[in-house]
Protein backbone atom coordinates (compact mmCIF):
# COMPACT_ATOMS: atom_id res chain seq x y z
CA UNK A 1 0.00 0.00 0.00
CA UNK A 2 2.92 2.52 1.00
CA UNK A 3 4.00 1.84 -2.64
CA UNK A 4 0.61 2.78 -4.13
CA UNK A 5 0.40 5.74 -1.56
CA UNK A 6 4.11 7.05 -3.08
CA UNK A 7 3.17 6.03 -6.80
CA UNK A 8 0.01 8.33 -6.38
CA UNK A 9 1.48 11.53 -4.79
CA UNK A 10 4.46 11.43 -7.22
CA UNK A 11 2.07 11.10 -10.34
CA UNK A 12 0.01 14.50 -9.08
CA UNK A 13 3.27 15.97 -8.23
CA UNK A 14 4.88 15.48 -11.58
CA UNK A 15 1.02 17.21 -12.98
CA UNK A 16 0.69 20.02 -10.84
CA UNK A 17 3.43 22.01 -8.79
CA UNK A 18 1.46 22.82 -5.21
CA UNK A 19 2.47 22.22 -2.05
CA UNK A 20 -1.02 21.96 -0.04
CA UNK A 21 -1.29 22.66 3.48
CA UNK A 22 -4.36 21.78 4.42
CA UNK A 23 -6.68 19.39 3.16
CA UNK A 24 -10.91 19.44 2.49
CA UNK A 25 -13.09 16.76 2.29
CA UNK A 26 -16.66 17.99 0.89
CA UNK A 27 -19.76 16.04 1.58
CA UNK A 28 -22.74 15.35 0.57
CA UNK A 29 -24.45 18.81 -0.99
CA UNK A 30 -21.35 20.57 0.50
CA UNK A 31 -19.93 21.10 -2.66
CA UNK A 32 -20.61 24.74 -2.47
CA UNK A 33 -16.97 25.95 -1.02
CA UNK A 34 -15.52 24.80 -4.26
CA UNK A 35 -16.60 28.15 -5.45
CA UNK A 36 -14.79 30.03 -2.69
CA UNK A 37 -11.79 28.61 -4.10
CA UNK A 38 -9.25 30.11 -6.00
CA UNK A 39 -8.90 26.93 -7.99
CA UNK A 40 -5.44 26.32 -10.02
CA UNK A 41 -5.36 23.06 -10.56
CA UNK A 42 -8.13 20.31 -10.92
CA UNK A 43 -7.75 16.61 -11.50
CA UNK A 44 -10.57 14.30 -11.79
CA UNK A 45 -10.62 10.79 -9.94
CA UNK A 46 -10.28 8.77 -13.28
CA UNK A 47 -6.50 10.14 -13.74
CA UNK A 48 -5.17 9.58 -10.70
CA UNK A 49 -4.07 5.92 -10.64
CA UNK A 50 -5.33 4.06 -7.78
CA UNK A 51 -7.89 6.44 -6.82
CA UNK A 52 -11.10 4.51 -6.56
CA UNK A 53 -13.96 6.02 -8.60
CA UNK A 54 -17.09 7.87 -6.67
CA UNK A 55 -20.55 6.06 -7.73
CA UNK A 56 -22.79 8.35 -5.58
CA UNK A 57 -25.36 11.35 -7.17
CA UNK A 58 -24.59 14.65 -5.76
CA UNK A 59 -20.24 13.85 -5.89
CA UNK A 60 -18.85 14.72 -9.21
CA UNK A 61 -15.38 13.34 -8.37
CA UNK A 62 -12.04 14.95 -8.45
CA UNK A 63 -9.10 16.80 -6.75
CA UNK A 64 -8.95 20.54 -6.62
CA UNK A 65 -6.16 22.56 -6.07
CA UNK A 66 -6.38 26.07 -4.85
CA UNK A 67 -6.10 28.93 -2.52
CA UNK A 68 -9.12 29.54 0.22
CA UNK A 69 -8.57 32.29 3.16
CA UNK A 70 -4.93 33.00 1.53
CA UNK A 71 -4.18 28.95 2.24
CA UNK A 72 -3.04 26.30 -0.31
CA UNK A 73 -5.63 23.35 -0.42
CA UNK A 74 -6.67 20.12 -1.87
CA UNK A 75 -10.58 19.96 -1.96
CA UNK A 76 -11.84 16.38 -2.42
CA UNK A 77 -14.77 16.84 -4.48
CA UNK A 78 -16.88 13.75 -3.66
CA UNK A 79 -15.59 10.72 -1.02
CA UNK A 80 -15.54 7.41 -0.76
CA UNK A 81 -18.28 5.55 1.08
CA UNK A 82 -18.02 1.94 2.33
CA UNK A 83 -21.54 1.03 1.37
CA UNK A 84 -20.16 1.87 -2.15
CA UNK A 85 -18.01 -1.60 -2.05
CA UNK A 86 -14.94 -0.02 -1.31
CA UNK A 87 -12.36 -1.52 1.24
CA UNK A 88 -11.26 1.00 4.18
CA UNK A 89 -7.65 0.68 2.83
CA UNK A 90 -9.53 2.52 -0.66
CA UNK A 91 -11.85 4.70 1.45
CA UNK A 92 -8.92 6.07 2.98
CA UNK A 93 -7.15 5.98 0.63
CA UNK A 94 -6.80 9.93 -0.66
CA UNK A 95 -5.89 10.81 3.04
CA UNK A 96 -2.63 9.09 3.03
CA UNK A 97 -1.80 10.81 -0.47
CA UNK A 98 -2.82 14.23 0.78
CA UNK A 99 -0.66 13.92 3.75
CA UNK A 100 2.14 12.39 1.80
CA UNK A 101 1.63 15.87 -0.69
CA UNK A 102 2.02 18.04 2.69
CA UNK A 103 -1.00 18.92 4.27
CA UNK A 104 -1.02 19.67 7.67
CA UNK A 105 -4.69 19.53 8.54
CA UNK A 106 -7.46 17.95 7.54
CA UNK A 107 -10.71 19.22 7.50
CA UNK A 108 -13.95 17.20 6.94
CA UNK A 109 -17.99 17.51 6.07
CA UNK A 110 -20.67 15.37 5.94
CA UNK A 111 -24.48 15.95 6.36
CA UNK A 112 -25.78 13.85 9.61
CA UNK A 113 -29.16 12.35 11.33
CA UNK A 114 -29.32 14.15 14.41
CA UNK A 115 -30.61 12.03 17.68
CA UNK A 116 -30.05 14.84 20.05
CA UNK A 117 -33.43 16.26 20.88
CA UNK A 118 -31.92 20.15 21.15
CA UNK A 119 -31.28 19.80 17.28
CA UNK A 120 -33.52 21.03 14.91
CA UNK A 121 -33.09 20.45 10.84
CA UNK A 122 -30.34 22.28 8.93
CA UNK A 123 -28.16 22.83 12.29
CA UNK A 124 -24.22 22.90 11.65
CA UNK A 125 -22.27 20.17 14.45
CA UNK A 126 -18.80 20.73 15.28
CA UNK A 127 -18.01 16.65 15.66
CA UNK A 128 -16.21 16.85 18.98
CA UNK A 129 -15.15 12.99 19.36
CA UNK A 130 -16.98 10.31 17.10
CA UNK A 131 -18.15 6.35 17.67
CA UNK A 132 -16.72 4.03 14.97
CA UNK A 133 -19.58 1.11 14.19
CA UNK A 134 -17.94 0.89 11.04
CA UNK A 135 -17.80 -3.81 10.21
CA UNK A 136 -14.29 -2.90 9.49
CA UNK A 137 -11.64 -0.89 10.28
CA UNK A 138 -9.20 1.19 8.10
CA UNK A 139 -6.10 0.49 10.18
CA UNK A 140 -6.70 -3.70 10.21
CA UNK A 141 -4.22 -5.60 9.06
CA UNK A 142 0.05 -5.12 8.80
CA UNK A 143 0.89 -1.86 10.37
CA UNK A 144 2.86 0.37 8.06
CA UNK A 145 5.79 2.11 10.59
CA UNK A 146 6.07 4.57 8.21
CA UNK A 147 2.88 5.69 7.97
CA UNK A 148 2.13 5.62 11.62
CA UNK A 149 2.32 3.52 15.09
CA UNK A 150 0.37 0.36 15.39
CA UNK A 151 -1.73 1.63 18.25
CA UNK A 152 -2.89 5.12 17.59
CA UNK A 153 -3.46 7.63 20.04
CA UNK A 154 -7.58 9.01 19.69
CA UNK A 155 -7.96 11.22 22.79
CA UNK A 156 -8.00 13.77 20.68
CA UNK A 157 -9.33 12.56 17.70
CA UNK A 158 -10.62 16.33 16.29
CA UNK A 159 -8.36 18.79 17.55
CA UNK A 160 -9.63 21.01 20.14
CA UNK A 161 -7.32 24.17 18.76
CA UNK A 162 -9.23 24.18 15.88
CA UNK A 163 -12.74 23.63 17.80
CA UNK A 164 -12.06 26.87 19.61
CA UNK A 165 -11.10 28.88 15.93
CA UNK A 166 -14.17 27.67 14.46
CA UNK A 167 -16.23 28.89 17.51
CA UNK A 168 -14.76 31.89 17.83
CA UNK A 169 -15.83 32.41 13.65
CA UNK A 170 -19.19 30.83 14.29
CA UNK A 171 -19.77 33.78 17.28
CA UNK A 172 -18.19 36.25 15.16
CA UNK A 173 -20.35 35.60 12.43
CA UNK A 174 -23.60 35.43 14.50
CA UNK A 175 -23.75 31.51 13.08
CA UNK A 176 -25.51 29.01 15.16
CA UNK A 177 -23.48 26.10 15.87
CA UNK A 178 -24.10 23.21 18.19
CA UNK A 179 -21.65 20.12 18.98
CA UNK A 180 -21.43 17.20 19.73
CA UNK A 181 -20.33 13.05 19.17
CA UNK A 182 -20.61 11.57 15.49
CA UNK A 183 -21.58 7.49 15.09
CA UNK A 184 -20.31 6.59 11.86
CA UNK A 185 -21.62 3.08 10.60
CA UNK A 186 -21.83 1.60 7.40
CA UNK A 187 -25.40 2.46 5.80
CA UNK A 188 -26.67 2.69 2.91
CA UNK A 189 -30.16 2.53 5.01
CA UNK A 190 -31.23 5.06 7.02
CA UNK A 191 -31.70 4.54 10.38
CA UNK A 192 -34.64 2.92 11.84
CA UNK A 193 -35.91 4.19 15.24
CA UNK A 194 -35.08 1.47 17.03
CA UNK A 195 -31.59 2.37 15.75
CA UNK A 196 -31.68 5.91 16.23
CA UNK A 197 -33.06 5.47 19.95
CA UNK A 198 -29.07 3.01 19.76
CA UNK A 199 -27.21 5.56 18.73
CA UNK A 200 -28.64 8.13 21.24
CA UNK A 201 -28.22 5.64 24.17
CA UNK A 202 -24.61 4.92 23.32
CA UNK A 203 -23.98 8.36 23.37
CA UNK A 204 -23.80 9.85 20.02
CA UNK A 205 -25.30 13.25 18.77
CA UNK A 206 -25.38 12.51 15.39
CA UNK A 207 -25.08 9.57 13.25
CA UNK A 208 -23.68 9.27 9.61
CA UNK A 209 -22.27 7.22 6.74
CA UNK A 210 -18.33 8.65 6.53
CA UNK A 211 -16.31 10.68 8.42
CA UNK A 212 -15.20 8.23 10.82
CA UNK A 213 -12.83 6.19 8.43
CA UNK A 214 -10.78 9.11 7.07
CA UNK A 215 -10.50 10.89 10.59
CA UNK A 216 -9.04 7.39 12.21
CA UNK A 217 -6.46 7.06 9.11
CA UNK A 218 -5.62 11.06 9.17
CA UNK A 219 -5.13 10.46 13.06
CA UNK A 220 -3.28 7.62 12.40
CA UNK A 221 -0.94 9.92 10.46
CA UNK A 222 -0.97 12.19 12.96
CA UNK A 223 -2.74 14.95 11.34
CA UNK A 224 -5.24 17.11 13.06
CA UNK A 225 -8.63 16.96 12.00
CA UNK A 226 -11.93 19.29 12.39
CA UNK A 227 -15.47 17.97 11.01
CA UNK A 228 -18.55 19.66 10.95
CA UNK A 229 -21.66 18.44 10.42
CA UNK A 230 -25.27 19.30 8.64
CA UNK A 231 -27.98 18.01 10.43
CA UNK A 232 -29.87 16.69 7.65
CA UNK A 233 -32.97 15.03 9.40
CA UNK A 234 -33.71 13.88 13.03
CA UNK A 235 -33.86 10.59 14.42
CA UNK A 236 -35.53 12.21 17.85
CA UNK A 237 -38.31 10.53 19.00
CA UNK A 238 -41.69 11.61 17.58
CA UNK A 239 -39.86 13.40 15.11
CA UNK A 240 -38.68 10.44 13.02
CA UNK A 241 -40.60 11.23 9.37
CA UNK A 242 -39.36 9.05 6.05
CA UNK A 243 -35.70 10.50 4.53
CA UNK A 244 -34.53 10.44 1.13
CA UNK A 245 -30.91 10.95 -0.19
CA UNK A 246 -32.87 13.84 -2.16
CA UNK A 247 -34.27 15.94 0.84
CA UNK A 248 -30.35 15.79 2.78
CA UNK A 249 -28.87 16.93 -0.28
CA UNK A 250 -31.68 19.47 -0.43
CA UNK A 251 -30.76 20.67 3.39
CA UNK A 252 -27.28 20.54 3.13
CA UNK A 253 -27.51 23.04 0.34
CA UNK A 254 -29.03 25.47 2.23
CA UNK A 255 -26.81 25.53 5.03
CA UNK A 256 -23.63 25.27 3.04
CA UNK A 257 -23.48 28.56 3.06
CA UNK A 258 -22.83 28.62 6.90
CA UNK A 259 -20.40 26.08 6.84
CA UNK A 260 -18.54 27.44 3.64
CA UNK A 261 -17.95 31.17 5.79
CA UNK A 262 -16.87 29.10 8.65
CA UNK A 263 -14.12 26.76 7.45
CA UNK A 264 -12.88 29.53 4.96
CA UNK A 265 -12.42 31.92 7.62
CA UNK A 266 -10.77 29.46 10.28
CA UNK A 267 -8.46 28.76 7.03
CA UNK A 268 -7.22 32.41 7.74
CA UNK A 269 -6.35 31.62 11.34
CA UNK A 270 -4.47 28.11 10.84
N1 LIG B 1 -28.51 8.53 9.05
C1 LIG B 1 -27.36 8.18 8.48
N2 LIG B 1 -26.73 8.95 7.61
C2 LIG B 1 -27.28 10.13 7.30
C3 LIG B 1 -28.46 10.55 7.87
C4 LIG B 1 -29.12 9.70 8.80
O1 LIG B 1 -30.19 10.00 9.34
N3 LIG B 1 -28.73 11.78 7.38
C5 LIG B 1 -27.74 12.07 6.52
N4 LIG B 1 -26.84 11.09 6.48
Amino acid sequence: MLEEIKKTAADIQNKISFTPEVGIILGTGLGGLVKEIVIKHELPYGEIPNFPVSTVEGHSGKLIFGELGGKNVIAMQGRFHYYEGYSMKQVTFPVRVMKMLGIKTLIVSNASGGVNAGFEIGDLMIINDHINFFPEHPLNGKNIAELGPRFPDMSEAYDKKLIAKAKKVAVANDIKVQEGVYLGLSGPTFETPAEYRMVKVLGADAVGMSTVPEVIVARHMGLPCFAMSIITDLGVEGKIVEVTHAEVQEVASHAEKKMTLIIKEMMKEL
